[in-house]
């Protein structure tokens, strides 16, 4: 690999742990206004700290986000669906190689959509988008998507579409978690991170989720909803931190998340 791609992608995986922790705020390219990302910039702002990485579009970017920060950033650069229209897999690149280095970016992510009609074309995109990136060193993350089916998908289909995504050379693979989550892990020869889906009844949950992902082989999470969406949104990060880089059980992640819970700011 060479020295810029694994310059940016140390950036992201930290070398210390091994892991990351990555802060997905880029659901508004197909949700459009998305609960408490409203105003992007005022919920991550406090979140950065905590955050290996940020995972979001060129216009948030550009718009919502102050250039001094030092998180890295992971450009978001598929889309051109939406939730109410006909197909939510009928994907393309958005943005271009040239415009993610004007952006600085450590990471471009793209989503595929297998075993949906627009498989050819999103895997299409995905390998001219690696061509691409490889020119300038940038690291690119396949995202597994599961449209409207999250929960329906084993890790038989899982498995498939991260060893998919890593035969085309994508440099990491963001999945969903699932029973015998370790088949993925065990067939997949690049980092995986898992998002976290739609909000969990407790925190616990949001806890279980990113231990047992870790536990079983991720190399940490891309975690959006289970944040942010969280009323104590600082002290949620700081414990899902706990798990992935000091490797605490979940329970004591609660009481971390308790404990923060007490802080002033731990609210936004
Ligand atoms: C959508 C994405 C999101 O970034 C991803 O789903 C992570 O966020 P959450 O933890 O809220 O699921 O890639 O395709």
């Amino acid at each position: 690999m060479d020295w810029g791609m694994k310059n940016r992608l140390s950036q992201i995986i930290k070398p210390d742990t091994g892991r990351t922790v990555m802060l997905a705020v880029d659901h508004g390219y197909f949700l459009g206004p998305t609960h408490k990302l409203e105003h992007v910039g005022t919920t991550v702002e406090p979140l950065l700290p905590y955050a290996d990485a940020l995972m979001l579009t060129r216009g948030i970017l550009r718009s919502s986000i102050r250039p001094e920060i030092s998180v890295p950033i992971v450009l978001r650069v598929s889309g051109g669906s939406s939730i109410i229209g006909a197909d939510l897999s009928n994907e393309t690149i958005t943005t271009s190689m040239e415009d993610a280095v004007r952006l600085n970016v450590s990471a471009v992510a793209l989503s595929i959509f297998i075993g949906t009609d627009f498989e050819h074309q999103t895997l299409g995109n995905l390998a001219f988008l690696i061509d691409m990136a490889q020119e300038y060193g940038i690291p690119v993350l396949a995202v597994t998507a599961v449209g409207k089916e999250i929960g329906k998908k084993d890790s038989r289909f899982l498995a498939l579409a991260c060893r998919i995504a890593a035969e085309l050379g994508a440099s990491f693979v963001k999945t969903y978690y699932c029973d015998e989550f370790e088949k993925i892990i065990e067939s997949c020869p690049i980092p995986v991170v898992i998002a976290g889906g739609p909000k969990l009844d407790t925190d616990l949950d949001a806890f279980n989720l990113a231990y047992d992902a870790v536990q079983k082989g991720a190399t940490g999470v891309d975690m959006g909803r289970n944040i942010w969406q969280s009323e104590f949104p600082v002290a949620k990060i700081k414990a899902v931190r706990a798990i992935v880089h000091d490797k605490v059980p979940p329970k004591q992640a609660l009481e971390i998340f308790e404990e923060n819970k007490k802080k002033k700011h731990s609210k936004i």
